[in-house]
Formats: structure tokens, C-alpha cells, sequence
């Protein structure tokens, strides 16, 4: 697989425009005993149009919660997250992939990956079409009319991933969907994903933990830490696409992994305290 010169211009400037802008988002939880806690301080940031930005940090610093407020399926607690037209962004108008593949174990992967035709209520035929198109594309042609528990986690991973690929959003939120996979299994999708997102130029938001993966794949790392949560610093991934395995070789990539790694390991020096619910 490679990338011609002129689809990586064209990405290098569609890059520029804005897609989604974080404008001051934070969220406060009340938990169980009705104390307030804040759970992310305001992040102000961008996501540009053919743009893979990763969300880096520990446990608790608020990952899930970003991502949830940029698809609009949680409310900020102040500020905003909005596309370039400063409306929210759509339900519909993106691909979600769950850190667990989050099939319906009654489904077979074909009817899984037909799952937001019928939600979103799209033609039938057409659709159908993209399922097998999709489903060819992450290698199982062979599995369309097995069941979830019939699959590898891989197999169900590539699933998810089909799925939200059907209605051929333009953006993608991940919430770490490598996460419960093998080194190997999941090596293999970062590729897949690097594929999915340079041949069709799909923006994506993708969540995790491990640093190399966050390499490997973005061109821009948002690092957060906790304490509460909050944005800490952004660090653009310049490495030649499309990257190989072999990248994680390159000086390059292993400078920019001890940077964020010592920007994890930057002592916590504000307290997450919390505050009676007024
Ligand atoms: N519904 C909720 N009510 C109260 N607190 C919550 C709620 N959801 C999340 N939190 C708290 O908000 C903080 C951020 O949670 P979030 O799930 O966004 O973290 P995360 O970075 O995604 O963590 P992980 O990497 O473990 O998935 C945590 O302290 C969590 O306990
Ligand atoms: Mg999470």
C-alpha cells in the first residue's frame, strides 16, 4: 500500500482547515456522594480536516470524557466543542468504535456491520453493497455470517471498525480500540487504520494509553494529564507516511516517545479536590 504524491498533498492541504475546535471544554462530575468533581479543566484545542490527533494519558485524566463531549454524547460543563460552522457536531455525521467491540452477539458480523443503515434508516442495496466492501477491506470476507462469539477479538475489533465506517463518515472517534489485544493482533491494526485513514482521507480522534501506538499512527499528540485531568502539551508527529513498523526504528520516533513518556511522568502538582454540590 502506498500513498500517491498528489493524495498526500492534497492531505498536506486540507490539513490546514479546522474540523472541530475544543474552545475552553471542561466537564465536572457530581459523584455518588453529591460532591462536585472535576474531572477535565478546560481544553482548548483543534482537530484539522484529514487530521489523525491521538488523546494520550493515564487512567481517570478524562480521555473518554473529551471524546464523548466532541461526538456530543456528553455535555460540557462549560465551554464548547463545535465544527469550523460553530454548530455540534451531527449524531450520524461520524464513526464511533468503542474500546470493546460492542457487537450484538445475536448478529452476524454482516447484519453487526448493517447495524447503522437501520438506525440511520439509509438505502438498503447501497448499503448492503459498502458492508461487503468494508468487510473485505479489514480481511474478513470469509466471517460474513458468523457470530460475535464465533470471532477472534481482532475479528470483532475489525468489525466495529466496518461498522462505523459505513456511512462513510468523514470523522472517526476511537476510545482505545486496541486496547484488549494481543502486541501482534494489534500491531496489525494500527496498520489497518493507518491505511483506512491515508487511501480515505478520514479524520480521526483515537484514544489510548500506549505511546507508540499514539506515534506510530498521529500526526499530532494530545498528551493529558490527571489531577485532575487536563491538556498538557501538543506534540506534531512529523514522520513520513505512510509508516511502517520499522518507523519505531527511527530516531526520530524514539525521541518524540521519550518526550511524551517524560511528560507523563511530570510530577502532578494540582490536587483534585473535591467541592460540596451547591
Ligand atoms: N459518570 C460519571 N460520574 C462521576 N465521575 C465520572 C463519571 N464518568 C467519569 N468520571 C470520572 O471522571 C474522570 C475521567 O474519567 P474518564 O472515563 O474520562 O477517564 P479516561 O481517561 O477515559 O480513563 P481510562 O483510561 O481508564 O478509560 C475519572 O476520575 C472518572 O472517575
Ligand atoms: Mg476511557
Amino acid at each position: 500500500m502506498s500513498v500517491t504524491a498528489m493524495q498526500t498533498k492534497t492531505m498536506m492541504q486540507t490539513k490546514a482547515a479546522v474540523l472541530l475546535e475544543f474552545n475552553g471544554a471542561s466537564k465536572r462530575y457530581v459523584n455518588v456522594e453529591n460532591q462536585c468533581v472535576d474531572a477535565l479543566l478546560p481544553v482548548t484545542a483543534k482537530l484539522h480536516n484529514g487530521e489523525f490527533a491521538s488523546l494520550l494519558g493515564p487512567s481517570g485524566c478524562g480521555k473518554t470524557t473529551l471524546l464523548k463531549m466532541a461526538a456530543g454524547l456528553l455535555e460540557p460543563s462549560s465551554g464548547n466543542i463545535t465544527l469550523a460552522d460553530g454548530q455540534p457536531v451531527k449524531p450520524g455525521s461520524y464513526g464511533f468504535v468503542f474500546q470493546s467491540a460492542a457487537l450484538l452477539p445475536w448478529r452476524t458480523a454482516f447484519d453487526n456491520v448493517m447495524l447503522p443503515a437501520t438506525v440511520l434508516g439509509l438505502p438498503k442495496s447501497s448499503s448492503k453493497r459498502r458492508a461487503l466492501e468494508l468487510l473485505e477491506m479489514v480481511g474478513l470476507s470469509h466471517a460474513l455470517h458468523k457470530r460475535p462469539h464465533e470471532l477472534s477479538g481482532g475479528m470483532q475489533q475489525r468489525v466495529s471498525i466496518a461498522r462505523a465506517l459505513l456511512h462513510d463518515p468523514a470523522l472517526l472517534f476511537m476510545d482505545e480500540p486496541f486496547g484488549a489485544l494481543d502486541a501482534m493482533t494489534r500491531e496489525e491494526l494500527n496498520l489497518e487504520l493507518q491505511r483506512i485513514h491515508l487511501n480515505y482521507a478520514k479524520s480521526v480522534l483515537f484514544v489510548t494509553h500506549d505511546i507508540e501506538e499514539a506515534v506510530l499512527l498521529s500526526d499530532r499528540i494530545l498528551v493529558m494529564s490527571s489531577g485532575p485531568g487536563r491538556l498538557v502539551k501538543e506534540i506534531q508527529v512529523q514522520l513520513e507516511r505512510p509508516r511502517s513498523l520499522a518507523v519505531k526504528r527511527d530516531p526520530e520516533f524514539y525521541r518524540i516517545v521519550q518526550e511524551v513518556r517524560d511528560l507523563l511522568h511530570r510530577p502532578v502538582t494540582i490536587v483534585n479536590r473535591p467541592t460540596p454540590n451547591s
